[in-house]
């Protein structure tokens, strides 16, 4: 009982083989491939591989990626609902009540035997591009639009949010963002969805969890966060001022730093690749540059000076990609739950397989009364 891990730091709390991070060599694997090898398949057999534990062979990827497109659809009452949303109601807060929405419509929602699993699974993977891609219509204005029936999982995704098929770039960027973001061990909001799952609620109900959880500052919502400073920052000229300011106010720069990688995040190697990417093939390479700039300063202040080993995360140059994609700072995580869910459905499938109901101690440091 006296030996308190704040934070649970260290602590080892479940057995998985659906991804392993090796956070000293910076090496990320799902199902033990790594993650620059998956990162040229499709979203669908990424997905896949996470909930089934191997790739898919050409027919069964077939198969996996005519269920998911079958079940991109929403139907009118969710999309209504959206529009009685109050103004200025948060991407992810809207996703969240659409998910519970979607679960009273569900016909397997109080089944959680594995087919039934697979199936929800299945329909949320599916159903959460068209759910943002909506809601981002519907909070400017527009109409929202049908899911395309034959796009892969990222093209689809733009497509809906505007209304025309991505350039090629486009369309592998934000496939491979949905790839990067999948899975990631047992992070804040993957704890969330398997301590949900281990009571044994279903499926719907601990995707609200880990909904709940991803939409903070200092997990998926600091992908949000990273996209704001690099507008406040404005030009690379300024980067060293702003996080030179950041520091004298204690404050953290958004987007460094992380709990198990004590090196550069692999996925942060690559989503700084598709920025530079992206920047030049646009010709306009400031956003990359302030995000360089940022680093650098970060490097020298915080990292030479302080001896803090702060590297970029995933959500640093991935909320850069963002800027190119012209998505906006508010839908960042949104885009993020879009990604991950394939890997929450993995860990509840897991969970279920071998549950324990997850029931950790506290220390108590209050006052006892005496009784009368
Ligand atoms: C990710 C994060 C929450 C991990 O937290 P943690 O493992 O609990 O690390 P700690 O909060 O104990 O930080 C350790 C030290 O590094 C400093 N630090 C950590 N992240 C920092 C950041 N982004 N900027 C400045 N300093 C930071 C802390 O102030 C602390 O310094 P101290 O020992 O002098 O008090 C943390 O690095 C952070 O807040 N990062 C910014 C938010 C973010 O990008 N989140 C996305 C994660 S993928």
């Amino acid at each position: 009982m006296e030996d308190i891990k704040k934070g649970l730091e260290s602590v080892i709390a479940l057995e998985t083989s659906i991804s392993y991070i090796d956070g000293i060599n910076g090496i990320l694997e799902y199902r033990g491939y790594n993650i620059n090898d998956l990162s040229e398949m499709p979203y669908d057999a990424v997905s896949y591989l996470l909930i089934h534990g191997e790739l898919p062979d050409e027919d069964e990827l077939e198969a996996f990626s005519g269920q998911l497109r079958a079940e991109r659809e929403i139907d009118e009452d969710t999309i209504e609902f959206m529009r009685m949303c109050p103004y200025g109601v948060e991407a992810m807060d809207a996703l969240r009540t659409a998910v519970s929405y979607l679960s009273h419509h569900d016909p397997d929602m109080s089944d959680c035997s594995l087919d039934a699993n697979l199936r929800k699974g299945i329909r949320l993977i599916a159903k959460f591009p068209t759910i943002v891609a909506a809601y981002y219509r519907i909070t400017n204005g527009q109409e929202p639009i049908a899911p395309h029936p034959s796009l892969p999982h990222g093209a689809n995704f733009l497509y809906m949010l505007r209304g025309e098929e991505p350039s090629e770039l486009e369309a592998r960027l934000m496939e491979l963002d949905f790839i990067l973001s999948a899975e990631h061990e047992l992070n804040a909001s993957t704890f969330s969805v398997r301590v949900a799952v281990s009571t044994l609620s279903d499926i719907h109900s601990a995707v609200i969890a880990g909904l709940s959880t991803l939409k903070g500052p200092l997990h998926g919502g600091a992908r949000l966060a990273v996209m704001r400073m690099l507008e406040e920052v404005g030009s690379p000229e300024r980067a060293e001022e702003y996080v030179l300011s950041l520091i004298a106010e204690g404050q953290r720069v958004m987007g460094f730093g992380h709990r198990v990688y004590k090196t550069y995040d692999p996925r942060a190697r690559i989503y700084k690749r598709l920025a530079r990417e992206i920047a030049d093939e646009r010709g306009d390479t400031r956003w990359f540059r302030i995000a360089e700039s940022i680093e650098e300063a970060v490097q020298r202040e915080l990292v030479e000076k302080q001896g803090k080993p702060l590297c970029p995360n995933v959500d640093f140059y991935s909320a850069v990609v963002y800027k190119y994609l012209h998505i906006p700072p508010e839908f960042a995580t949104s885009l993020f739950a879009i990604g991950r869910i394939s890997g929450w459905v993995a860990h509840c499938i897991e969970q279920y397989a071998d549950n324990r109901v997850i029931r950790p101690r506290a220390k108590y440091v209050g006052k006892h009364h005496p009784s009368r």
